[in-house]
Parts: structure tokens; sequence; C-alpha cells
């Protein structure tokens, strides 16, 4: 995937004059969305724990364009910061995109299942999100210039047995989270949202499911319910959340958008629990 600034026509940008943070801006979905967003004539902080990465890929987009700061999501002070950080920084907060998350521990029982490793996840893939939906609202609302927060979800929500049980519980109540704040926000011009990807090739799930970029790509035709169009994509999520984040959402509030080829309605994980 080409990583240099796609020169989009000023006509045809859909973000311009726009401010967001992206929390797991670093890698993957929330990488491809900050290169997307700035082509797209926003201003990005990408907010995530990989300094290193995450200062490569701000100097790549130009620091008039974008900014790196260290952000763990679970913790409020750095959320809280990282917010601040962007109003200080570029004038505005006009998209929040709650994206960082991790994978659970490959393990599909509830009686295996560790304690340690589901408080872990929804530290992350929850409360994560939970802080960022706060502390965006906390400068929306005075700000007066609506705003739009969208979290990543999954396709887990709606294909039960397709992750682990920390993981599927942690989206889920994201969704619940989405709704929520989508009730409350509305009357301050806030819409929000999420997407519901099914699998990518990211760090993520590579990890987690111990397989290469091709081993996967294989895995998932057993799965994939769209054919002809190749594997999910980081783009494809990436052009999702820019629709829901530009005007051409925006009427859309309170929705969980599947990216998913209609895996979340053919659910291929049917009856995997056989003992
Ligand atoms: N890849 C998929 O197939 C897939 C499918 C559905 C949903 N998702 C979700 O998409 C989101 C992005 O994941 P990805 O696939 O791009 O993976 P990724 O590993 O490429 O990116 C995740 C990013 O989150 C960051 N991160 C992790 N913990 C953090 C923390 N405590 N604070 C701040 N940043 C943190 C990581 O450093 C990394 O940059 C996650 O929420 C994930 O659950 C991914």
């Amino acid at each position: 995937m080409a990583n240099s600034v796609v020169v989009v026509p000023a006509s045809s940008r859909k973000l311009e004059g726009k401010v967001a943070v992206i929390t797991g801006g670093a890698s993957g979905i929330g990488e491809r969305t900050a290169r997307l967003f700035v082509e797209h004539g926003a201003r990005v902080v990408v907010a995530d724990i990989q300094d290193e990465a995450g200062a490569r890929i701000c100097a790549e987009l130009g620091a008039d364009n974008a900014s790196y700061v260290h952000c763990d999501v679970t913790n409020e002070d750095d959320v809280a910061a990282a917010v601040d950080y962007a109003v200080a920084t570029f004038g505005a907060l006009d998209v929040m995109f709650n994206n960082a998350g991790v994978s659970a521990a490959a393990c599909y029982s509830v009686r295996e299942s560790g304690k340690a490793d589901f408080e872990r996840v929804l530290a992350v893939n929850l409360v994560g999100p939970f802080l960022g939906t706060k502390h965006a609202a906390r400068v929306m609302v005075p700000a007066r210039r609506g705003g739009c927060i969208i979290g990543t979800a999954s396709a887990a929500v709606a294909v039960t047995g397709g992750a682990p049980y920390s993981y599927t519980c942690a989206k889920r109540a994201l969704v619940a989270l989405t709704e929520n704040a989508a009730a409350e926000l509305g009357r301050h011009g806030i819409r929000v949202n999420c997407v519901s990807p099914s699998w990518v090739a990211t760090p993520l799930t590579l990890g987690h499911l111990g397989l290469d970029t091709a081993a996967f790509e294989q895995a998932m035709e057993a799965v994939t319910n769209l054919r002809g169009v190749g594997g999910l994509q980081a783009d494809d999520v990436a052009t999702a959340v820019l629709f829901l984040a530009s005007d051409d959402g925006r009427y859309i509030s309170g929705h969980n958008l599947f990216v998913d080829g209609g895996i979340s309605v053919a659910n291929p994980f049917k009856g995997m629990f056989k003992d």
C-alpha cells in the first residue's frame, strides 16, 4: 500500500479544515485512516503508544497536517491530554476516532479464559473508547461546532464464536456506548457511530492468529462471504470511517456500520462449538 500522500483536488476533499484525533493511529486501520483524512484536508493528531511509528507517520504526512502524541487510551490523563493537544495545536476537535485496540489471548472457551486477559482487553477496547468519547464531548459541546465520534467495533459483535469472550464483549459494549452517546449528544449536533470490520491483515490479527499475511489470506478464504473482490483491506475500513466523519454521513448517528462483506449475516462460525 502506497504511503505517499495522494493529492485529492480541493473540490473533492471531504474533511477540509477539520481536526481529528485518531487513537491507535500508528498502525493498521488507524494509520490508513490518518493518511486518508490528511488527503481529504484534515489535520490529524495520531495518539498511540508506539511512539516511533506514530512520529514517523506524522513526519511523512508533514508537520502542518499531522502531529503525534503519546497516549495510552486506558489512562484518562493521557486521553484528556491528547484531546487538549489537538485543540491547542490545530485549534479545534471535529472528529474523534476511538480506534486503538488489542486482541485477546487466543482462547475461545469460557472455562479457560483468564480474568486478567478479560480485564486487559476491556481496558483498551472499551474503557479507552469511553474515555475518548467523554473527553471529545468535553471539548466539542462548548465549542458549538458539532462533531463526530467514531469507534472501531468489530464484526465479532454479530458472529458469535468468531472471537474470544473479552473481545466480543468489549466490542458489543462499544456499540452500546455508541448508541448511548449518540442519543445524548445529538442535541449538540454531535454524531456518534462505529464501524465493524471483519478481518484485515494487521499486526493485531496476524499476531492473534499467529499467521503471516499469505497464510491469513488463505484462512480468510474459508470464512469470506463476498467473493470476487479480494480480502478486506484497512483502506476499505478507512473509507467507511471517512464517510461517517464527513458530510456524506451528515444524518447518520447511533449507527454500527458493518464493513465485512456480509459475514455478519452469513455467520460462518455457526456451529463451531462442537463438544
Ligand atoms: N484487523 C482486524 O481484522 C480488525 C477487525 C475488527 C476490528 N478491529 C479493530 O480495529 C482497531 C485497530 O486495529 P488494527 O487491526 O488496525 O490493529 P493494529 O495492531 O495494526 O493497530 C492497533 C493500534 O492500537 C494501538 N494501541 C494498542 N493499545 C493501545 C493503548 N493502550 N493506547 C493507545 N494505543 C494503543 C497499537 O499500538 C496500534 O498502533 C482495533 O480496535 C481492533 O480491535 C480490527
